[in-house]
């Protein structure tokens, strides 16, 4: 099938690549002239496992990049609309560029065409498009609006698509559903799968993915109400971190109770400074405006919110509780992106912590795999940028872990604890097991778990039962 996909972020470059591995050919439509040109060129804009890999497979082929709205909507059967959608000042969602893309369209159709939305929008945003569309001159019946969400999560943003939980399909007419099921039909009748090329599947994934078909409204529902779910399990698991920390529990010991229960589920249950990045925040934000707008106050948004800024400001005290004060005081930072397997930092805990610990008068010396780049532009000049996370610990008074990095999980502990001033890691994570840091030598903070040093491994001199160490 002739598929257009506008915008060439995250979603739609990611959706376009993976929609030309499934042997349709597609137009990815952009307005950025440098990222078009950058892509032309051959290059991958951003960090993502198997994009290079796919670009390379199809750029020029079944896949090409044009700033041409109205040819793509032309040669295309569907639109996939996958432009930004950030929140407003009020914490509504800006859908001036939908909008803007869908005034586009309607000058371009020209036969029966179907407009997607893949953008996360709104309950009702599929009746503006629709209404937008006619008033800038096309007739009832030449196409059809859909919501079709995507759940891919940056990091594993290929393999998620191409291996997804679910496909959702919002479709008011048989004729619209019609395409779009025969766009996912190789996933849906699992031939996709038995190729030899096609990108590895993942862990835990369940082949053929469900098709489900929705009303458009209830699949826009479902994308929002997702988010809000899944940021509501991260609150809520770090609101009962914070209870751990109080009475000496452990968390890491409290979701294993909780997750083993097939009900609940382990995923999604790991505290830390909180959920950030390009969705959650503005998806939850521009949920708790809709339902308002729908007479009704979702008073638990409010709160899932208000616990992942805590979260922020639990970590500043943890660091206080480890340094006394913090004027002057050196740290290493490991980790700008939001999540490990991504160079996104937008809404990233990273960056937002680093920028209160500058205000405390605290020098950061940082380093991260990927996303480095971004966050020279988003933080000031005052900040040092290191080329490896022992060159971001060189004769710093702590190190601070902020991103869940794989790389950051394996570090040469010996190596580390040289490279520091003091051995004292904070690890916003949860990334190392405390008993065994403390083994190699250090004072270790972490989330939910008893803070342990080296001194508290000691049997004690006296005749009173030794404290015991939590191990997780
Ligand atoms: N990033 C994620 O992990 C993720 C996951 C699921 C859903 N989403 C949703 O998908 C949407 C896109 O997110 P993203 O992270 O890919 O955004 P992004 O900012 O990375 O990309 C948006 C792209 O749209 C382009 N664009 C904007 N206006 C345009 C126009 N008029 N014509 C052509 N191109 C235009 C921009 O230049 C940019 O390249 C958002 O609604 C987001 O909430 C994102």
């Amino acid at each position: 099938m002739k598929i257009a996909v506008v915008g060439s972020g995250y979603v739609g470059l990611v959706a376009g690549a993976c929609f030309a591995d499934l042997g349709h050919d597609v137009v990815v439509v952009d307005n950025d002239q440098q990222k078009l040109a950058a892509l032309n060129r051959g290059e991958c804009p951003i960090h993502e496992n198997f994009l290079p890999e796919l670009l390379h497979r199809h750029r020029g082929t079944r896949l090409t990049f044009s700033d041409d709205l109205q040819s793509a909507v032309r040669a295309s059967a569907a639109i996939f609309v996958a432009v930004g959608t950030p929140p407003t000042e009020q914490g509504e969602a800006d859908l001036s560029y939908v909008e803007s893309v869908a005034r586009g369209i309607a000058g371009a159709i020209d036969s029966y065409k179907v407009v997607v939305e893949k953008s996360t929008v709104p309950v009702y945003t599929s009746d503006w498009v629709r209404k937008i569309i006619l008033r800038n001159g096309a007739e009832h019946g030449e196409f059809d609006v859909a919501s079709n969400p995507e759940f891919l999560r940056e990091g594993t943003a290929v393999t998620d698509f191409l291996y997804p939980d679910r496909i959702v399909i919002g479709a008011d007419t048989e004729r619209c559903a019609a395409v779009l099921r025969e766009i996912y039909a190789p996933m849906v009748d699992g031939t996709y799968y038995l190729r030899p090329d096609a990108i590895p599947r993942p862990d835990r994934a369940q082949i053929p993915p469900p098709l489900i078909t929705t009303s458009a409204k209830s699949a826009e529902l479902i994308k929002h109400a997702s988010n809000a779910f899944l940021a509501m399990k991260i609150s809520f698991i770090n609101a009962v971190a914070s209870i751990c920390e109080s009475v000496g529990a452990n968390v890491q010991q409290v979701c294993q109770g909780i997750g083993t229960d097939s009900r609940i589920g382990p995923r999604f249950l790991n505290p830390g400074i909180g959920y950030g990045g390009s969705c959650f925040p503005k998806d939850l934000m521009a949920f708790r405006s809709v339902a308002r707008e729908c007479g009704y106050e979702f008073r638990l948004l409010d709160e899932v919110i208000r616990i992942n800024e805590e979260q922020r400001q639990r970590f500043i005290r943890k660091v206080r509780s480890a340094l006394w004060t913090l004027r002057g005081k050196k740290l290493g930072v490991l980790g700008l992106a939001f999540k490990g397997g991504t160079d996104d930092i937008r809404e990233s805990p990273a960056i937002l912590l680093i920028k209160s610990l500058q205000a405390e008068g605290c020098e950061i010396c940082a380093y991260d795999p990927a996303a480095q780049e971004r966050a020279k532009e988003a933080l000031n000049s005052s900040i040092k940028h290191a080329e490896s996370a022992y060159e971001a610990a060189e004769g710093a008074d702590a190190l601070l872990i902020l991103t869940e990095w794989e790389e950051f999980a394996s570090l040469d502990l010996d190596r580390l604890r040289a490279a520091l001033k003091y051995p004292i890691v904070i690890d916003g994570r949860n990334l190392y097991d405390p008993h065994a840091m403390a083994m190699n030598g250090f004072t270790y903070y972490s989330v939910g778990r008893p803070t342990i040093s080296p001194e508290l491994l000691t049997p004690p001199k006296d005749t009173r039962p030794a404290r015991k160490i939590s191990r997780s």
